[in-house]
């Protein structure tokens, strides 16, 4: 089986969120299952840079404006395809957006590009390489089930569309329609159109064979209209072809035995210590009673941090803190570090920082994920395995990774963290209350860290689960 993962960013190569990890780790997820994946990414000057003995294997005199050729090697242990495009992608700093910002005005064609070649991999192969099924991730990858089936030959290979985030649609103005080559028929309600506009997220859930999304709790709230954007009736009329596949974390790269970011590497939950010692004494905060919370995100409105700014008082009195790593909204960035100048108990760095994400999982007593909506989330499950017990919203896949410290999974020995219902400022302040009674209680703490950091949250089940997607949609090939 030979299947093609397009997408925007891929670890450890270049990285904005989630989808950047998840990108990275299921080639070596799938190698286990049989399947051979390779990786189509846009030629940014990172990946252009780290790209080691390439090989054209393509070329294309007008690629959107522009010659273009795809180069094929290895970087990073990954087997890749780069879209060598400069007019696209040789821009410096962020990948979406310029200094100022702002997004690139021309990302819709930027992207359609990367769907475009994709999908003449996917038709034609690329060197002596076809696989039988694209697997393209997010609306930046998701016009290329709409273009393979287009192409001559196209219609013998399979397209999955995983949705890691509905919030980002892909959307351009109608007029965009010839140049990001879309036939005017599919600019419909039941095509591409979405609300007078173009949706290539839209166009992606309507043509590809399969759709899935990165929980099964997210898969559920996406056929709501609370959660679905405005997507939820199109997504509950593909029925069984739309499902949630729970993410995985790469157990090797975080792995509190073998972490290379921390000093003291542990095994078990009482070789901790000294990563928390460490965390206090980098970010400058005093020994205290309650529980040391860390959190690590971007900091958008997606992430609930504004509730977390007036749930905090409440650890706050208790003797608990935060440290907190995140970048993003410029409004959420100078309310914490406000908060930090003002409480003894916060520290904040403003950032994004790898190495510092592993000693903050590390060292935290409890990891917060207080999203309003969260797809799946990745960083609960560091948290696990970390044995630094997750407080999340119950949402998404926050919802399918956690299980509640309530009598009943104190009582069976498989509670792991907190859950926050509804997901509210009172609620998450509740929680955080709940969070330092239970820290009070060592006994119950350290079984919960034994109960987390026992949990599975490999890629091995999910891997098995996109193997037989791939299979049921590859007889085209
Ligand atoms: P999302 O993709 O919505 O941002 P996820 O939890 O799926 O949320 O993934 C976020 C990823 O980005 C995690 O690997 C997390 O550790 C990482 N991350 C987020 N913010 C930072 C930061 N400021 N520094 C380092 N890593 C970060
Ligand atoms: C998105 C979601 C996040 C998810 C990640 C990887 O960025 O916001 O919840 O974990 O994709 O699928």
């Amino acid at each position: 089986m030979k299947v093609l993962s397009v997408a925007s960013e891929c670890a450890p190569l270049v990285k904005t969120g989630g989808l950047a990890d998840v990108a990275g780790a299921l080639p070596g997820a799938l190698d286990a299952e049989g399947v051979e994946m390779r990786t189509l990414l846009p030629g940014y000057p990172v990946a252009m840079a780290a790209l080691k003995s390439a090989k054209t294997v393509m070329e294309d005199p007008d690629l959107f404006g522009g010659p273009a050729r795809v180069l094929a090697g290895k970087a990073a242990g990954l087997s890749l395809y780069v879209l060598d495009a400069p007019h696209l992608y040789d821009r410096p700093g962020a990948i979406y957006h310029g200094a100022d910002g702002q997004d690139w005005p021309d990302n819709a064609l930027r992207f359609a590009a990367l769907g475009w070649t994709a999908a003449r991999i996917g038709s034609a192969g690329a060197g002596k390489w076809r696989p039988s099924v694209l697997h393209v991730h997010d609306w930046q990858a998701a016009l290329a089930p709409l273009y393979l089936r287009q192409m001559p030959g196209g219609d013998k290979v399979g397209a999955l569309l995983t949705i890691h985030n509905i919030a980002f649609q892909g959307l351009a103005p109608a007029g965009d329609l010839h140049a990001l080559r879309l036939p005017e028929s599919g600019f419909t309600a039941s095509g591409y159109e979405y609300w007078g506009q173009i949706s290539t997220l839209k166009a992606g859930i309507v043509w590809a064979d399969k759709v899935s999304t990165v929980s099964p709790t997210y898969a559920r709230e996406l056929m709501t209209p609370e959660f679905g954007m405005g997507l939820d009736g199109l997504l509950r009329s593909r029925g069984a072809d739309f499902s949630g596949i729970l993410n995985g974390v790469d157990t090797d790269v975080w792995n509190p035995a073998t972490d290379t970011a921390i000093k003291h590497p542990y095994k078990t939950p009482r070789g901790k210590a000294r990563a928390k010692a460490a965390l206090r004494r980098e970010f400058g905060l005093p020994d205290a009673p309650g529980p040391l919370t860390v959190l690590v995100s971007r900091l958008t409105q997606q992430k609930g941090l504004d509730m977390l700014l007036e749930a905090l008082p409440v650890l706050l009195h208790r003797g608990g803190q935060l440290a907190l790593l995140g970048s993003g909204d410029p409004a959420l960035e100078s309310a914490y570090r406000e908060l930090a100048a003002r409480e003894p108990g916060v520290a904040v760095h403003i950032g994004y920082d790898e190495a510092m994400a592993h000693r903050l999982i590390a060292g935290g007593n409890a990891i917060l994920v207080p999203s309003r909506f969260e797809p799946c989330g990745l960083t609960q499950m560091y948290g696990l395995r970390y044995g630094t017990l997750p407080v999340v919203a119950l949402t998404g896949g926050l919802a399918d990774t956690v299980i509640p410290a309530n009598p009943a999974a104190l009582g069976a020995e498989a509670a792991t963290g907190l859950q926050v219902y509804p997901v509210t400022t009172d609620a998450l302040a509740q929680a955080l209350s709940r969070l330092a009674d239970l820290f009070a209680l060592p006994e119950v703490w350290a079984r919960m860290q034994k109960n987390a950091m026992a949990q599975d949250v490999s890629w091995r089940r999910s891997a098995v689960d996109y193997a037989a997607l791939y299979q049921e949609i590859a007889h085209r090939a």
